[in-house]
């Protein structure tokens, strides 16, 4: 089995895996020069040695996020058909085209940790992987979709800005230029919604705040579950993957919220949603946590529609593919005979 201890070992001509002793002194050596690196704020690059562990925990976190992006991309290209105005519908074309390079740059982080782009899709496909439950949510309305923007970005952004200063170079890299898009998207969200809210219809309002009431729950979950319960998040905040914690963020998030709510002229609907002077947060009902293990458990409103669509893009665009790649051996070919 390929380990980067061993891939390290062979380029510094040190002694093969099998002599134990050896190996595990050298492996110990570099495990304290990593360990120094990330107690002192320092970051790892793709081709740094990693334990094994650090290497697994950052490949499922990135492909996650990578599959989310382009997952994410589905429920709102439902609407870009029928977005209401010439000038929405550039805005969220050019939103869910940003959400697919997301994807994109996410995907190539994901490779440098020794796994192939068709190794990653294929655990998307077979359900293996996961990615964010929110995008098995519909999108019922137009306001859905502004609220996507507000809401989901929203809560995206306070999850993702913490990444840029994740311990692993490249993932860092890639988020600093994802939230910078995400930004635009959280704005742009918030605009429409604010248009409606201020210039719309008794019906539009309606609309804004049924999408709220169904949105703002799942939206809550996106921070993953309580702290004590987050099975991973330890180790993860040692390692300088994770800055802030799930219940952290999440508070952060909420504070952030309810101003930008009241501005909206819309109710968030939790009736346990009130000020906390001593503790200087808002303070907010319980979680349905069991409507979320549902969720990521495969059961959720769109889970199988989602999927199937992923896997029918995937399918009908294998021709794509092919041409790109005897494109390639063409050009090889010619540069050869030249
Ligand atoms: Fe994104
Ligand atoms: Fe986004």
């Amino acid at each position: 089995m390929y380990t980067q201890a061993m891939d390290l070992m062979a380029k510094e001509g040190a002694s093969a895996p099998t002599a134990k002793p050896v190996r595990s002194a050298q492996e110990m050596m570099l495990e304290q020069r990593f360990e120094a690196r990330i107690d002192d704020g320092g970051f790892i690059e793709a081709k740094d040695w990693m334990p094994e562990h650090y290497r697994r925990t950052l490949l499922r976190q990135i492909s996650q996020h990578a599959h989310s992006e382009i997952v994410g991309m589905l429920p709102e290209g439902n609407w870009i058909t029928r977005a209401p105005t010439l000038k929405r519908k550039a805005i969220l074309l050019a939103k869910v085209q940003d959400e697919g390079g997301h994807g994109l740059y996410l995907y190539a982080a994901a490779e440098t940790l020794g796994q192939s782009r068709d190794q990653l899709l294929d655990a998307l496909h077979s359900g293996k992987a996961k990615y964010s439950s929110i995008f098995n949510y519909p999108t019922l309305t137009w306001a859905d979709i502004g609220v996507i923007g507000w809401l989901v970005d929203g809560a995206a952004i306070m999850n993702q800005v913490p990444l840029c200063r994740c311990s692993y170079a490249p993932y860092a890299r890639a988020m600093i230029r994802i939230c910078r898009e995400e930004s635009f998207h959280q704005r742009q969200g918030y605009d429409s919604l604010l248009v409606m809210m201020q210039h719309g219809t008794d019906a539009q309002r309606e609309m804004v705040q049924d999408a709220v009431n169904r949105w703002w729950w799942p939206c809550l979950m996106m921070f993953g579950p309580p702290d004590g319960e987050s099975v991973h998040s330890a180790q993860s905040m040692r390692w300088g993957i994770k800055r802030i914690s799930n219940d952290d963020l999440r508070q952060k998030f909420v504070d952030a919220t309810v101003e930008q709510a009241k501005v909206l002229g819309i109710s968030l609907p939790d009736p346990e949603l009130k000020w906390n002077a001593e503790r200087g947060h808002y303070d907010f009902g319980a979680i349905d946590w069991d409507e979320f293990w549902r969720v990521v458990g495969g059961d959720g409103p769109c889970n199988r529609e989602r999927l199937n669509a992923r896997v029918k893009a995937w399918e009908d665009g294998a021709w794509v593919r092919e041409a790109a790649l005897a494109h390639q051996r063409k050009q090889q070919t010619q540069a050869q005979a030249a």
